[in-house]
């Protein structure tokens, strides 16, 4: 069984991109530039924001971090994003997500440029995304077809399960995979699906993102099945400090002996997606330098 560790792949993309960053900064003179928004206190959000400040110093991109009340009103979010469309030192913007209670996460989303929206949210990069067009995709799908090609697990003519249907994961994962030149046969299960058990089964690849511990068994996957973890659930775990674990959608250590290959929970597709907003990032700044890319 090989694992497919995030962490590793993370590396070797990260290596290539802060050179990308170097070449940059050589050429124009500034750095490509993320600006992060974050309304209110999750504290699971401010984690993520935290992780990607901390990716934009490791590679030597700018950022700007922008911490906003849970007060904030809707006008008040939406002003900021608009600052942030017309800054010309700002070349990616990501809202975190999701939204305190009474904000519109579709609104904010909407307003940000296509040009800047380096999480590929926007209904203009989803759109063309869908019909295969050069677009910015969202960053976990892109990492895990990123993590897939580093281990050399080809998707023509496979018969791949995606568990869950979100808006970030499930629905662009499998527009990717469908494409021409992925050319996979692709089942979306949803929390109304009769028999996910029969549909994982039958699949060569395995995509889990349903945000529910427990989801796949060994029942379930086929022998020599390639299963890709993409939850991040929190579950309560008294020996840590904290009082909590990170596990997966995948029952990890019964369905890994079965697979051909298998991503961990932590180290597998969590590190590849703040990779993947970096990618985003570099792809927008050089984009915006009026590079072809
Ligand atoms: N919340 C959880 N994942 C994401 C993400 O990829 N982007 C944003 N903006 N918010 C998130």
């Amino acid at each position: 069984m090989l694992l497919m560790s995030g962490k590793e792949v993370s590396r070797s993309i990260r290596g290539k991109l802060s050179e990308d960053c170097s070449r940059f900064v050589a050429a124009y003179g500034y750095r490509p530039t993320l600006a992060v928004v974050l309304v209110g206190e999750d504290p699971a959000s401010q984690t993520y924001v935290s992780a990607k400040r901390r990716a934009c110093e490791e590679l030597g991109f700018g950022h700007m971090d922008y911490a906003l009340p849970t007060t904030t009103s809707q006008e008040e979010l939406l002003t900021l994003v608009r600052k942030l469309n017309d800054d010309k030192s700002v070349h990616g913007i990501l809202v975190q997500l999701p939204l305190p209670n009474g904000l519109d996460e579709d609104l904010v989303i909407e307003a940000i440029d296509p040009a800047k929206d380096v999480d590929g949210f926007h209904p203009q990069n989803v759109g063309r995304l869908l019909i295969g067009k050069d677009c910015f995709i969202s960053c976990t799908p892109k990492g895990i077809l990123a993590m897939l090609d580093y281990y050399h697990i080809d998707t023509d003519g496979k018969d791949v399960c995606v568990i869950g249907r979100s808006n970030i994961v499930g629905k662009p994962m499998a527009a990717l995979l469908m494409q021409k030149g992925r050319d996979a046969t692709v089942t979306v299960c949803n929390t109304h699906t009769k028999d996910l058990a029969d549909h994982v089964r039958r699949a060569d690849i395995v995509i889990a993102a349903a945000g529910h511990p427990g989801t796949v068994t060994a029942d379930m996957v086929k022998d020599g099945a390639v299963v890709v973890d993409v939850g991040t659930n929190r579950v309560d775990d008294p020996t840590k400090k904290n009082g909590w674990r990170l596990v997966g959608d995948v029952d990890f250590d019964a369905v890994g002996p079965k697979c051909g290959a298998i991503s961990p929970v932590p180290g597998g597709v969590g590190p590849m997606t703040i990779t993947m907003l970096m990618s985003n990032t570099m792809l927008a700044a050089r984009r915006q330098a009026g590079e072809s890319v």
